[in-house]
């Protein structure tokens, strides 16, 4: 697990700070740059980012919970994002998201023990005459079967 030094979070949040001033609009571009850093925003940069902006940390908590691509548990270096938006859905998704969970043994919404593989949904990637499609941190394939996104899965282990 990525262990964060508490100073050099507060270090880094205060330059962000810096960056971004302390208005509520700032919040956003401090969360994604954390994210984008550290692959998740920490309980601990979470109540900093609140020290430092003034706001409550549930409202730091609340956005991070709605946005889908901002995370507060560790993610994995991978981001399996398999799409749930309904063309997919009837073009037999739930086949190949069941051979994925067989495969890496976790659902949906989780990261496999090694931290190589998070499996995620997500909404319509534009591919829609060419579902079920997934993306794998920035490619995406297309015209899935089980057997082709194990492949795939496996290709990334
Ligand atoms: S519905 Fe899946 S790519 Fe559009």
């Amino acid at each position: 697990m990525l262990v964060l030094e508490k100073n050099s979070i507060t270090e880094e949040l205060e330059a962000l700070v810096k960056e971004h001033g302390t208005e509520r609009s700032a919040l956003m571009p401090i969360l994604q740059a954390v994210q984008r850093k550290h692959r998740y925003i920490p309980d601990f940069a979470q109540q900093e980012i609140a020290r430092l902006l003034d706001i409550h940390p549930v409202e730091v908590y609340s956005v991070i919970s709605f946005y889908s691509f901002l995370h507060s548990e560790p993610q994995g270096r991978n981001i399996v994002r398999l799409c749930r938006t309904i063309v997919c859905d009837l073009a037999g998704k739930d086949e190949v998201e069941n051979a994925i969970k067989r495969e890496l043994k976790i659902n949906a919404g989780e990261t496999t023990k090694d931290k190589k593989i998070t499996l995620e949904h997500t909404n319509c990637l534009g591919m829609c005459d060419q579902g079920p499609a997934m993306m794998v941190n920035d490619k995406i394939f297309c015209k899935l079967t089980p057997e082709k996104a194990v492949e795939i899965i496996k290709n990334i282990k």
